[in-house]
């Protein structure tokens, strides 16, 4: 594939600040969107993280450039990730956020972190009518089931389980993914407070 212009000179993804993120002693961390120079950083975090199917560097790449707008990074002081989610929304169903992959570096782990990014993506989306959230999650993988249960709970969304791919159809001994479908979802926050009305 030609590096095309997967270059450091492209635009850079919005960085915001967001405000009371230190928990637990935890380092203030900001969230942003990624750009395309994160795409290693990603990567190397997938390889790193462990219960992810890492893909190659180039797709890194390439979800930095192609769906900056619905992932998101933080970083900690010292501009190190943190941690990473990326998704996106179905193309043919735009009220789905697909989540593809999310990841908290070790030391960062058990902190609420990949809980505050999921909600950092579906809040910016839920103005634009995103209703759904998905995701599929191996039946080994507890903190992932965790984090998705939890998110529906304190969003009062249903959360339904199928399976969406099977052994047979992934492979060399993968395990099931199983679809994980959250909502409706309420068109506000859980997390935003009071309405003003
Ligand atoms: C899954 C992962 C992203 C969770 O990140 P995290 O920042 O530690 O998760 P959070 O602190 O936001 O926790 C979210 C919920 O999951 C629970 N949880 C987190 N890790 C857990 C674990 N190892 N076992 C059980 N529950 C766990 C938390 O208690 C929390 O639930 P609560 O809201 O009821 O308290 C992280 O463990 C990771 O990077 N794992 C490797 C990569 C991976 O498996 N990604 C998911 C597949 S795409």
């Amino acid at each position: 594939m030609p590096p095309g212009d997967a270059s450091e000179s492209g635009p850079r993804g919005h960085i915001t600040q967001v405000q009371g993120t230190k928990v637990h002693g935890e380092q203030e961390l900001t969230f942003g969107s990624p750009n395309v120079s994160d795409g290693p950083a990603l990567w190397d975090l997938a390889k790193a993280a462990g219960n992810l199917d890492v893909n190659s560097r180039y797709s890194y790449l390439l979800w930095c450039r192609d769906f900056a707008d619905t992932s998101v990074i933080a970083r900690d002081p010292s501009g190190s990730i943190a941690g990473f989610l990326t998704g996106y929304r179905r193309p043919s169903a735009p009220d789905v956020f697909f989540t593809w992959q999310v990841a908290v570096a070790p030391d960062h782990r058990r902190r609420g972190l990949a809980r505050r990014m999921l909600d950092y993506v579906v809040d910016t989306l839920r103005p634009k009518g995103v209703r759904f959230v998905e995701s599929t999650v191996t039946p080994d993988n507890k903190a992932s089931q965790r984090l998705f249960e939890s998110f529906a709970e304190a969003n009062g969304a249903n959360l339904t389980l199928d399976v969406l791919f099977s052994e047979q159809e992934l492979g060399t001994g993968h395990e099931p993914e199983v679809l994980h479908r959250i909502g409706p979802l309420p068109g506000r926050s859980a997390h935003s407070g009071p309405s003003p009305d």
